[in-house]
């Protein structure tokens, strides 16, 4: 990398993070040589021709074919070199190989939901296997998102109805960062996950058990984790405020009114009901607007939440 990429750019970890980095680079070469060109002539202009006494006349100047045809062939090379140089790395950079690992996206205020072609799903993290071409195939279940993965050079809109996808292969196993890029309401800057490229084993952990440290962690600390990874945390406040959906303060074996009119202790049964069924059982002076996280969250993590939940006095 050279000066300029170190100083604005975030490491290259996919394959065609340098194809694209060297174009980028190109034209804010172009820019800045061309801003100095113009500007410098400018200032001198201003100088050289500065109107000196009240006799000053400018000389008058129809055209000079010479420098006309300069300044407009110059350029005319430089920007069908950007565009067949810019076509070539696009192309490279939004078609998948064939032989891609495929992963289903989906985003939804403010979480993003992988599933793999196994059937496994997790939530905010993805973990995909190095050393193969992998696919994310993107879609929201509400308002345009963005998936965007810095290192990776990767960037796509993410639209309800609509399917788009991008692709990478990463150059290292490694963590990497997802960002939303696209504001999509209040917790868009909170939108994030992490992208986990896998050696073989630890991917094949990943799909049997979950991640690796789950297994030592306490229940209570698991949920807390959850609730801050699963998108909990935007609706469900920790101090007794009242968020879009109930505080979990103090919860735990209180009594619920609901909508409809009936209530119930919260109680084990009654938390895994509404984190698999929300909309069965509606609190009063509240909305329905939870998402199912049926199939979403493993079993450790249910019982890891009801673990935090109770914990919450
Ligand atoms: Cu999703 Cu911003």
């Amino acid at each position: 990398m050279n000066f300029l990429e170190r100083l604005f750019l975030p490491p290259q970890a996919s394959t065609h993070a340098k194809v694209v980095d060297d174009v980028f680079i190109f034209v804010t070469w172009v820019n800045i040589i061309f801003f100095v060109i113009v500007a410098a002539a400018a200032i001198f202009f201003v100088i050289k021709y500065k109107r000196r006494g009240p006799n000053d006349r400018t000389p008058h100047v129809t055209h000079n074919l010479t420098l006309e045809l300069v300044w407009s062939i110059i350029p005319l090379f430089i920007v069908m070199i950007i565009f067949f140089w810019g076509f070539q790395t696009y192309m490279v950079a939004r078609i998948a190989p064939n032989d891609s690992f495929e992963v289903q996206a989906t985003a939804k205020k403010w979480l993003w939901a992988f599933e793999y072609p196994d059937g496994t799903r997790s939530i905010n993290e993805l973990h995909v296997p190095f050393g193969r071409p992998v696919r994310v195939v993107l879609s929201s279940e509400d308002v345009l998102h963005a998936f965007f993965l810095k290192d990776f050079r990767v960037k796509s809109d993410v639209l309800p109805n609509r399917y788009t996808e991008v692709w990478f292969e990463a150059t290292k196993p490694g963590e990497y960062v997802l960002q939303c890029a696209e504001y999509c309401g209040k917790d868009h800057s909170r939108m994030l996950g992490k992208v986990f490229v896998d050696n073989k084993a630890d991917y094949d952990r990943f799909i049997a058990e979950g991640p690796a440290d789950w297994k030592t962690m306490p229940p209570a600390e698991l949920g807390k984790m959850t609730y801050e990874q699963a998108g909990c945390v935007s609706c469900h406040s920790l101090d007794g405020s009242k968020g879009q959906g109930p505080s979990w303060k103090g919860i735990y074996g209180s009594t619920h009114q609901f909508v409809d009119g009936t209530s119930q202790v919260v109680d084990e049964n009654y938390i895994r009901q509404s984190i698999e069924n929300p909309q069965g059982k509606i609190v009063k002076g509240y909305e329905g607007i939870m998402p199912t996280y049926q199939g979403l969250l493993r079993e450790k993590q249910i019982n890891g939440v009801i673990a935090y939940i109770k914990s919450l006095k």
